[in-house]
């Protein structure tokens, strides 16, 4: 892979405090499908995911349960390793912040944040939200008729008064301000970047960074009543996995894919910190949207988080991770459902999708020998259909560099349905007796088709579309996106196997979602 081009793709690492949801493989899957793609694109690809194993809510956690911090930590990480290997994700490596390599980088980040003027031992006195691990300002909370307060979405916050080195973030206001303007594709959706910006310009004030009142963390250097923030810990992690500070392997990230919810430390308080390090910035930061079930905010109270390994089993991988970048415009929020679910795994999938595949490979089966069928010079519409089939890789691949994954999928859906409507036109079984030559051009346009459909839809249903091209008879060295286009159509009288179906359809009786 010497000389290709480098891509970093990092997910947030989760915290261990409780086992995987929903919202967890959604962030998970979005940076699968790009790692993936880049993959099969020529790209020299790095994808990190893992967990965020200090900090005060996952010792407290672990207290409430009897258990030590470690043994929690060393539950639910490897909960979301599995979860990963089920949902089939590509990543090349899984970071535990726990691990020495991570404490290293930690410690020679804060050293050189220190060496470089920027942290100062002070006293932090404020509101902290133990679930968030954030510290907040007055004007940040919501106070209830009983005296309490809450963040706006609604995690109690305690009252913190104790010792605490500070990061000097306040001297990177107009820095930071400077560097959103020169590059603004820094911050996606536009939205969310107008929120990172306003709150920037609102003032930022200099931010703790470390901790005495517990020890679960990572001692700060030189100073052990004190363990560092967690979310300086944390942040960290995506220069640990380069080899920080030995070597820089990746670095900068192209994409730091996270949810709403953590936005403001990935794209104010992390360029801060590297700023002040001397460190190359990285290139994105998308802030995708929220999961809902059945309409509700899902919640451990209201007892409805969503197992995705329950979901997998339910529906079927490639039928999930389909379904979950396809549902919403990514970005926004989502209400996830059985009915959505099923509509999308009935309609697209076994329909539109499953049917032409079987369609098509059967006709070829019984009257083509089961050999790729030859082809006469394609007539206008042989050529309409061709050059949406080949023609649909540049839009997908625009696509997904904006991380808009339902765009990519329409994409390739528009080609799915114009094949569909181009069997029926042709009604290729019409022609057996009448014209079996012309029968023949019609079926190796649609299976040249579909080659190219399943070579796009690798990186979204990695199994699926692996099935579909060993019907196809494509070598496995001939799957990646180059292989996309004309110059590499299907060769008349390749032998193929006996067709299968690859998208069951969901039959509702068999189900207790
Ligand atoms: O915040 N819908 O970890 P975390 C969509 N450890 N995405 C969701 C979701 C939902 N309902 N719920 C969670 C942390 N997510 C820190 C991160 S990074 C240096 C440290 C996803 O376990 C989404 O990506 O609370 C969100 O940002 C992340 O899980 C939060 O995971
Ligand atoms: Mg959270």
């Amino acid at each position: 892979m010497s000389g290709a081009k480098s891509y970093y793709v990092t997910t947030p690492i989760y915290y261990v405090n409780d086992k995987p949801h929903i919202g967890h493989a959604y962030t998970t899957l979005a940076c699968d499908v790009l790692a993936r793609f880049k993959r099969l694109d020529g790209f020299d690809v790095k994808f990190l995911t893992g967990t965020d194993e200090h900090g005060q809510k996952v010792e407290k956690t672990a207290i409430g349960l009897g258990m030590t911090p470690h043994d929690l930590a060393a539950m639910n990480s490897a909960n979301f390793l599995d979860l990963a290997k089920r949902l089939n994700c590509s990543n090349d490596d899984f970071i535990r912040t726990t691990e020495a390599r991570h404490l290293d980088a930690c410690r020679h980040l804060w050293n050189t944040l220190l060496e470089s003027g920027n942290i100062y031992l002070g006293a932090y006195e404020g509101w902290y939200s133990v679930r968030d691990e954030i510290f907040l300002t007055e004007d940040e909370l919501v106070s209830h008729p009983d005296g309490k307060k809450f963040t706006q979405a609604g995690a109690p916050v305690e009252w913190v008064k104790e010792a605490s080195y500070f990061f000097h973030l306040s001297a990177w206001q107009d820095r930071l301000l400077a560097f959103y303007e020169e590059n603004p594709n820094f911050i996606a959706p536009t939205s969310r970047r107008n929120e990172v910006i306003s709150f920037v310009k609102g003032g930022l004030q200099d931010l703790s960074i470390s901790r005495t009142s517990f020890r679960w963390g990572v001692p700060v250097p030189g100073d052990d009543a004190h363990v560092m923030y967690v979310w300086l810990d944390a942040l960290t992690n995506y220069l640990t996995a380069t080899g920080y500070p030995e070597t820089n392997d990746h670095w900068p990230a192209d994409l730091h894919m996270v949810g709403k919810d953590i936005l403001r430390f990935h794209a104010v308080y992390w360029p801060a910190f590297l700023m002040a390090a001397n460190l190359p910035l990285p290139k994105r930061v998308f802030a995708h949207g929220w999961w809902t079930n059945e309409g509700q905010k899902i919640s451990k109270s209201l007892g409805n988080v969503i197992d995705p390994l329950h979901l997998i089993e339910t529906y079927g991988l490639d039928q999930v991770r389909f379904f979950l970048l396809r549902e919403m415009p990514f970005g926004n929020d989502g209400d996830y459902n059985h009915r959505a679910m099923m509509g999308r795994m009935n309609s697209e999938l076994a329909n539109d999708y499953g049917n032409l595949v079987q369609r098509i490979l059967s006709m070829v089966a019984k009257n083509c020998e089961g050999k790729v069928p030859g082809h006469a010079t394609p007539t206008v519409e042989d050529r309409g259909m061709l050059d949406a089939a080949h023609g649909a890789l540049p839009k997908v691949r625009d696509a997904l560099d904006r991380q808009m994954y339902h765009e990519a999928l329409e994409t390739i859906w528009e080609v799915i349905r114009a094949a569909n409507a181009y069997v029926d036109h042709q009604a290729p079984w019409a022609l057996r007796k009448k014209d079996p030559l012309r029968m023949e051009s019609v079926l190796w346009v649609l299976a040249e088709t579909v080659r190219n459909v399943a070579l796009l839809t690798q990186a979204f249903m990695p199994d699926s579309s692996a099935r579909i091209l060993d019907q196809l008879s494509i070598p496995e060295t001939q799957r990646t996106l180059a292989y996309c286009g004309s110059h590499d159509a299907l060769k008349p009288g390749t032998e193929l196997p006996p067709p299968q179906g690859v998208f069951p359809r969901f039959v509702e009786e068999k189900v207790t979602p």
